[in-house]
């Protein structure tokens, strides 16, 4: 156990020491972690790092009273992505701080709302979700007594709207489709779903944490996109994370709700201490205003030209990846990716085994679980690497075949997040 310094350390020190706590990560910068870390553009990270810095030691907690400009900047980073995202000038965004936070607000504001509108009575109500859903939902589900009813997906890895109809009931809250899911990488069908949320009543939230930032821009390019925004009817709110493909620093995420009253009932406000009102759109309360400030020099660093032309990149690449991976014998995706999430196998295969060999060479195997394979989320950290991932694949895909053949046991990685 660390004891508390008696004495502080030298700059040198404390560099050095940084330095060696660094070396004990993963080679993320190196292509070998398969999540996590977000890059599009090596200029535009270090323009979203310098602003951030810049904002260092505001807070955006005091955006409204002591630090105009974070208020500022916050405001047009939300407006401008609204538009991105296809909204209308009467629906409202909040700043967050990740993908977690974006789908707490939004679930504590349909739970509100049905509250307020439908009486649901305290300690009641559910969430109906595709069984793909992001763990955020069952946090804030647990958190806020929900109970979740998780559904199974259709095979090509997209919720299943009838089954999704069949779940709900005069106590459900919300209905939940991804774009895209996390473990497939497919965009779920959001347009059945708005159908399905306006003739129910239902609050229909659209999970665009992994995909917000990059499908309108890959749309541009040309790739073919399910409908998942702001202006599919029937969507009450939606969350999109500028920290994962908006290529800014985190934390920095949006959620987005289809008319100001929602929004509202997401923020909290208090006037019962001794203290006076205390009134915050997020859950938290101190907030770095540099995730504010990198988002806004990130966003207006890029363009929606730069970011085109990291979508064409990322996209293209996903294709080689793609095809690499097929062109291993056996192996083929878990669903056909709609953006740069991949999911694979070989089901011939024992695929715990072949990602603790991947995990000898260096790679930080992302996994599914159910089925049991491979996967990775994409960013240009991984396009130099493509062909080294690619053969390793290839050569533990075969030794872990021979082992098999042979009868031998060998190591398993679980799968985690
Ligand atoms: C689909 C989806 N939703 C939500 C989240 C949660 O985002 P965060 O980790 O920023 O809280 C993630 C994270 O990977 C995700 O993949």
């Amino acid at each position: 156990m660390a004891d508390f310094p008696v004495r502080g350390l030298s700059r040198q020190h404390i560099d050095r020491a940084l330095d060696a706590f660094a070396a004990q990560d993963k080679n993320w910068r190196a292509g070998r972690v398969p999540l996590y870390v977000f890059r599009g553009d090596h200029d535009a990270y270090e323009i979203g790092r310098d602003a951030f810095f810049r904002y260092f030691s505001e807070n955006a907690l005091g955006a409204n009273r002591a630090f105009s400009s974070v208020k500022a900047m916050q405001e047009e980073v939300l407006e401008m992505c609204l538009s991105l995202l296809n909204g209308s000038a009467d629906m409202a965004g909040i700043f967050t701080c990740g993908g977690t936070e974006s789908i707490f607000l939004a679930v504590r504001a349909a739970r509100s709302e049905a509250r307020l509108k439908r009486g649901l009575p305290k300690g009641r109500g559910n969430i109906v979700l595709p069984i793909t859903a992001h763990p955020a939902f069952a946090k804030a589900a647990e958190t806020m007594d929900l109970v979740e009813r998780r559904v199974p997906v259709l095979e090509d890895g997209r919720a299943d709207v009838r089954a999704m109809a069949d779940a709900l009931d005069e106590e459900t809250v919300m209905l939940v489709g991804s774009a895209p899911c996390f473990p497939y990488g497919v965009i779920d069908p959001i347009r059945e779903l708005g159908e399905l949320a306006q003739g129910s009543g239902v609050w229909l939230h659209t999970d665009a944490c992994v995909g917000g930032y990059l499908a309108p821009f890959a749309r541009d390019v040309g790739y073919v996109i399910p409908d998942f925004d702001l202006s599919v009817p029937g969507v009450a709110s939606l969350s999109a994370d500028l920290h994962k493909y908006g290529f800014c620093p985190k934390p920095a995420s949006t959620v987005f709700f289809s008319n100001s009253e929602r929004a509202g009932l997401a923020g909290f406000d208090l006037d019962v201490w001794p203290s006076g009102r205390f009134v915050t759109p997020t859950l938290v309360g101190t907030r770095p205003a540099g995730g504010v400030a990198g988002a806004w020099a990130t966003l207006n660093f890029l363009g929606a030209e730069g970011y085109r032309r990291i979508a064409q990149r990322i996209m293209a690449m996903r294709d080689a990846y793609v095809e690499g991976i097929e062109a291993i014998s056996g192996y083929g995706m878990l669903a056909r990716p709609d953006l740069a999430l991949l999911a694979f196998a070989d089901p011939s295969l024992d695929m715990p085994r072949v990602a603790a060999m991947m995990s000898e060479k260096g790679w930080l195997p992302g996994m599914t679980s159910r089925p049991e394979g491979l996967h990775i989320m994409l960013s240009i950290l991984h396009e130099p690497v493509r062909e080294e991932y690619l053969s390793d694949l290839q050569a533990c895909s075969a030794i872990v075949r021979q082992q098999m053949e042979a009868g031998q046991d060998g190591a398993r990685e679980s799968a985690k997040y």
